[in-house]
């Protein structure tokens, strides 16, 4: 078995982070949201993988590398525009070969791994197998209608009128039998080849094809709430481990990472939380729910709820929540008698106290 992991794509509604990273490195709980995609794959013994990149490749590849460091060996795939993710089989069909192999979208977290989906491939070995999940609300997604056993009737991408509350997630398992479907499909209204379309064209000419119902917490990373709450909960999920150094005047509660180099100083933290290599906390209050990167400097700050990237500088500030500040960044107190001072990028929102 391979497995095919998506990260091209434009990622326009996580502007403005997007416009000088992709948004499959956009981290949560400290690592770019590919690379948990990846270790998930490790963890269900797969080695072989296919990376597809639009636009960013080259800064996929400097994070990723040739996979050695998480057990993998990559093969990079470029994918000229992003055509759909059906299009995305049909580039790596040579990279594929005869082989089955998972699918695996690089913005989703499924923060309890893969491995049920992956024992139900093993064990029933349908043509197809969509991951499945229950939500309120399933316009937003792939939709399968799924009988008693599980095998899937009808797949519809974004519908206005769902017919299940079962969205497909980003996880497919494939047998070669997708290569002669996603050749036979046309573009949707959207323009793009869609791998929700392959599959029903699979289920039409009587494949079959399963869904596997996950459930543990999944998400796709496409918006800025989306992205806060994949990081608290992969927080949660975090053991405690401080390697950094905490002074006699700070205090620590809950489980808390304190990466090497990183020095807190006459500062209060509450887990869960994680403070990045080589940053600077002093006189703060470190809350709940934030990631801080490496090379950090957070001073006379109180931040929760909150994603900082590496290299981010925050002064005075007094209460930040659910924020996400980009990298090498300067957020400070501009001082009560002083007018706010706002020097923002594209797309970029601020919420100054009234
Ligand atoms: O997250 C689950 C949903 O993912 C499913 O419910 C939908 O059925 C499926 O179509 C997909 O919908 P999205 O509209 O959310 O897909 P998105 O365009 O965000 O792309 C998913 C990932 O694939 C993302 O990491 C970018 C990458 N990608 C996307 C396209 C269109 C590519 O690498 N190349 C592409 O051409």
């Amino acid at each position: 078995m391979k497995a095919l992991v998506l990260s091209g794509g434009k990622g326009t509604r996580l502007r403005p982070f997007t416009y000088s990273m992709a948004k499959q490195l956009v981290p949560v709980a400290n690592k770019p949201v590919l690379i948990h995609c990846l270790e998930n794959i490790r963890d269900i013994g797969v080695r072989e993988v296919g990376v597809v990149v639009g636009d960013h490749a080259e800064e996929i590849g400097s994070v990723v590398g040739d996979g050695s460091g998480l057990g993998l060996r990559i093969t990079y795939i470029r994918q000229a525009e992003p055509l759909g993710l059906a299009h995305c089989v049909s580039v790596a069909a040579d990279f594929l070969g005869d082989d089955d192999f998972v699918m695996y979208l690089g913005d989703n977290v499924f923060a309890e791994g893969i491995e049920a989906s992956a024992a139900t491939f093993a064990a029933r070995r349908p043509d197809a197998q969509v991951t499945v999940v229950k939500v309120p609300d399933a316009r937003q997604y792939g939709v399968a209608e799924v009988d008693r056993d599980g095998v899937v009737r009808a797949l519809v991408e974004k519908p206005r009128e769902p017919r299940s509350d079962l969205a497909v997630t980003g996880v497919y398992f494939f047998t070669p039998a997708i290569h002669e479907a996603v050749r036979s499909i046309r573009p949707s209204a959207r323009g793009e080849l869609e791998i929700t379309d392959a599959l029903q064209f699979l289920v039409e000419r009587g494949r079959t094809v399963i869904a596997q119902e996950h459930t543990g917490f999944w998400k796709d990373t496409g918006s800025i709430d989306e992205l806060l709450e994949c990081n608290r909960v992969l927080l949660e999920r975090l053991s405690g481990d401080i390697r950094g150094t905490v002074d006699g005047e700070s205090t620590v509660r809950g489980t808390v990472v304190i990466e090497p180099g990183a020095v807190v100083t006459r500062s209060h933290l509450v887990g869960p939380l994680v403070i990045g290599a080589g940053s600077h906390v002093g006189d703060s209050r470190i809350g709940p729910g934030t990631a801080l990167g490496r090379d950090c400097v957070v001073q006379d700050a109180d931040i929760e709820e909150s994603i900082v990237l590496e290299g981010a500088h925050v002064t005075g500030v007094p209460r930040l929540r659910g924020s996400i500040i980009g990298r090498w960044t300067d957020v400070r107190a501009a001082g009560r008698t002083e007018a706010n001072h706002l020097i923002i990028g594209d797309h970029t929102r601020a919420w100054v106290a009234a």
